[in-house]
């Protein structure tokens, strides 16, 4: 699954072939193109560099849910092979559309990421994430079937099914969201089984924010190696980035396929490397759907690469500008506060953050359950360290509810971890 260049210089030529070829085909082929370059002034040739791109309108998920359903495919309908969609809280879902060779370019950069993770051929490979509309299935099961592995595509749910064929099947490595695995380790434990005797080896975990102290909490209790997997339909899907299980620093973003900037999310600025900000992507492929600078939301941070030199890496994600909360004026996003409870031993991964205006100021409350083998008793003195430690490491003031454990909805896939009542 190597990728067809090894050297920095190398990728740069290649980024910048392919670049004006997906900036030409967008432009001929996609009318939204066409009139958002015209109106900024700009043509495909005038891509003479990289740093060209910077010129180029940004892309967003509202020009997405306008062109609704098809309008931003470059080909006739009947190339299209596949459709995904992402559903979407609010409004029309997003649509993203798929030529057989997209889908091979998928398979390719998916076996790639599966590979990076420690996958190799003939591994059993459990993939939880939903088939569906949602990516996560499908991406996993095409590229680790090119990878040569044995796939189980048991997709998410029925967790005591899942725990069995685990038992039954001896997979090596598992495909799921972190918040859903804590759940599969619950129910291992309800069970009478040690996450630590069962095979697997590797857990390919991603779709959503996760922290290094979940990886290390997720490590603790199953001595599997946890790693990070990032993508969007818009994008592709699962395999944009990938972390090398070896080295476990952050995502490898397979750069022959989807280019990357890292902007000031206010201003659009391009930012240098090693500053944080969002992430934004141009294909460099992708013929049923080109996307031209499309804004993630996501905040990250573009670092050198280590396990794959040529490719940089992006920094696991801290969350999505949507996800950012301002409480008293402070910026928190959720992955603050799980970093900061799963510091605290009697209080479990399972959490919610609540936002209420009961006056003229927001207030956030963190509902946490009490860790399964913690005393009802200590509750209130595990809350109030929360509390403490939140005020002290983020400077907010936030209530903390300690919940008995299971009273918080379980997700099978994403977790919903902001509860907006404002
Ligand atoms: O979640 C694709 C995917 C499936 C990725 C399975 C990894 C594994 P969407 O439903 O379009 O696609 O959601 C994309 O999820 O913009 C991020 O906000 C978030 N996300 C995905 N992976 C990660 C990750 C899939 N590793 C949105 N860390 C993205 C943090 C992630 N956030």
């Amino acid at each position: 699954m190597a990728s067809v260049v090894s050297t920095v210089e190398d990728l740069r030529a290649l980024q910048l072939e392919r670049l004006r070829w997906s900036l030409g085909h967008a432009y001929d082929n996609v009318p939204h193109y066409r009139r958002a370059f015209d109106e900024a002034g700009v043509r495909p040739d005038d891509l003479r560099d990289l740093g060209d791109l910077a010129r180029f309108p940004f892309t967003a998920k509202a020009d997405l849910r306008a062109n609704y359903p098809f309008g931003m495919f470059a080909v006739p309908r009947e190339q299209v092979a596949r459709i995904h969609a992402s559903s979407g809280t609010t409004g029309r879902p997003t649509v993203v559309g798929y030529t057989r060779d997209d889908i091979d370019t998928w398979a390719e950069v998916m076996a790639r990421s599966i590979e990076a993770a420690g996958g190799r051929p003939g591994d059993l490979l459990h993939v939880v994430y939903g088939y569906g509309l949602f990516t996560g299935g499908l991406g996993a099961h095409y590229g680790a079937e090119r990878l040569g592995c044995t796939v189980v595509p048991i997709s998410g749910g029925m967790t005591e099914r899942q725990v069995q064929l685990i038992l039954d099947f001896g997979p090596r490595i598992i495909m799921v969201t972190p918040s859903y695995f804590l759940s599969i380790l619950d129910q291992m434990e309800a069970q009478g089984v040690d996450p630590k005797e069962t095979s697997l080896e590797i857990g390919i975990f991603g779709a959503e924010p996760w922290t290094e102290q979940m990886r290390a909490e997720v490590q603790r209790r199953s001595n599997l190696r946890a790693v990070d997997i990032y993508g969007l339909s818009e994008v592709m899907g699962p395999g944009v980035s990938q972390e090398s299980g070896e080295t476990q620093d952050g995502l490898h973003v397979w750069e022959d396929h989807f280019y990357p900037e890292v902007v000031d999310p206010i201003t659009g600025e391009v930012l240098p490397d090693g500053q944080e900000g969002e992430l934004v992507f141009t294909s460099l492929t992708k013929q049923a759907m080109p996307v031209v600078r499309y804004r993630t939301r996501d905040l990250t941070t573009l670092l050198p690469g280590t396990a794959y030199p040529q490719f940089r890496r992006m920094a696991k994600v801290t969350g999505r500008t949507d996800d950012m909360m301002i409480v008293r004026g402070v910026n928190v996003f959720p992955s603050q506060i799980e970093e900061q409870l799963l510091a605290i031993e009697g209080l479990s991964p399972h959490y919610l953050c609540v936002l209420t205006r009961p006056g003229r100021l927001d207030e956030l409350t963190v509902q946490v359950e009490r860790a399964e083998g913690a005393a009802a008793t200590d509750g209130p003195e595990l809350g109030r360290r929360l509390e403490r430690r939140v005020k002290d490491r983020i400077g907010v003031t936030v209530r903390v509810e300690v919940l008995e454990p299971h009273r918080l909805e379980r997700s099978l896939g994403k977790a919903k971890r902001i509860n907006d009542l404002r």
